[in-house]
């Protein structure tokens, strides 16, 4: 039987996750039982009459920080249940380590992840302290709040799980699983507004198709991500490659 991943999002703002959710890949693996995702509003954590989840910061300053009691009492909610080892919390934040495809690997081996949506300028600090939380970044850029930020990660790590999608192969030979980025792909027809698709992909030979794959992700690579160079798994024939692609340049 395969394992259910559980996704809990926790946010003021659970109307945000109704449409993305509900679509392909996501969809397919909510109803085959591989994750069930549950947006949780953090206003209802609140004991207030008015449901106050923010306030001004100790010590003055610009903006409005979220109270730690509502999100305490969602946490424990959450995770009283779970086995530490195969959880995680996550708090969504541009102060968080970036996220990659790596982390999204290592994430869709767990069995809950919990997802904090940060809002504002930012979340009480204590709320770290406790519960140990592993802040995460999208970008070097600031979005409004965590909530799209959540999505990106909640979509990358779905198509992980196993069965997820379709094919068995497809996310192995994608960018950054292979550290490289992909090669160019075409399809019919194999002439279009004098635009022809490259020979070799139509003769059929199954070796050259795979060798001028490599060439194409390396030299893509080279010209767009140079970093992803220098942590991927490179073979003795990549890197002679990798050198006449930069004579000829
Ligand atoms: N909240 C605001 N900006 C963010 C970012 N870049 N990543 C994650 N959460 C965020």
């Amino acid at each position: 039987m395969t394992q259910t991943l559980n996704i809990d999002i926790l946010t003021i703002f659970p109307e945000i996750f109704q449409s993305p959710l509900e679509h392909g890949i996501i969809r397919r693996a909510k109803q085959a039982g591989i994750v069930t995702i549950t947006p949780h509003n953090l206003r209802d954590f609140t004991h207030d009459k008015h449901h106050v989840v923010d306030d001004r910061p100790f010590g003055g300053g610009e903006g409005m920080v979220l109270k730690p009691e509502p999100i305490f009492r969602a946490l424990e909610f959450l995770t009283h249940k779970s086995e530490p080892e195969n959880s995680s919390i996550i708090l969504l934040t541009p102060q968080g380590r970036t996220f990659t495809q790596s982390l999204a690997v290592d994430l869709s081996r767990l069995k809950q992840i919990v997802l904090i949506c940060g809002r504002y300028e930012g979340i009480d600090e204590r709320v770290n302290q406790v519960f140990s939380t592993d802040e995460v970044s999208i970008g070097d850029y600031v979005i409004s709040g965590g909530e799209f930020a959540a999505l990106v990660i909640v979509d990358a790590v779905v198509r992980l799980l196993p069965n997820a999608l379709g094919c068995k192969d497809s996310t192995a030979n994608e960018s950054f699983s292979s550290g490289l980025l992909d090669c160019p792909v075409y399809t019919r027809p194999a002439i279009y507004r004098g635009l022809e698709v490259p020979e070799v992909l139509q003769n059929g030979n199954h070796r050259e198709i795979a060798q001028w794959r490599r060439r194409k992700a390396l030299e893509k690579t080279l010209l767009k991500r140079p970093d992803l160079l220098d942590k991927a798994p490179l073979r003795k024939e990549d890197l002679d490659l990798i050198s006449k692609i930069k004579e000829n340049s």
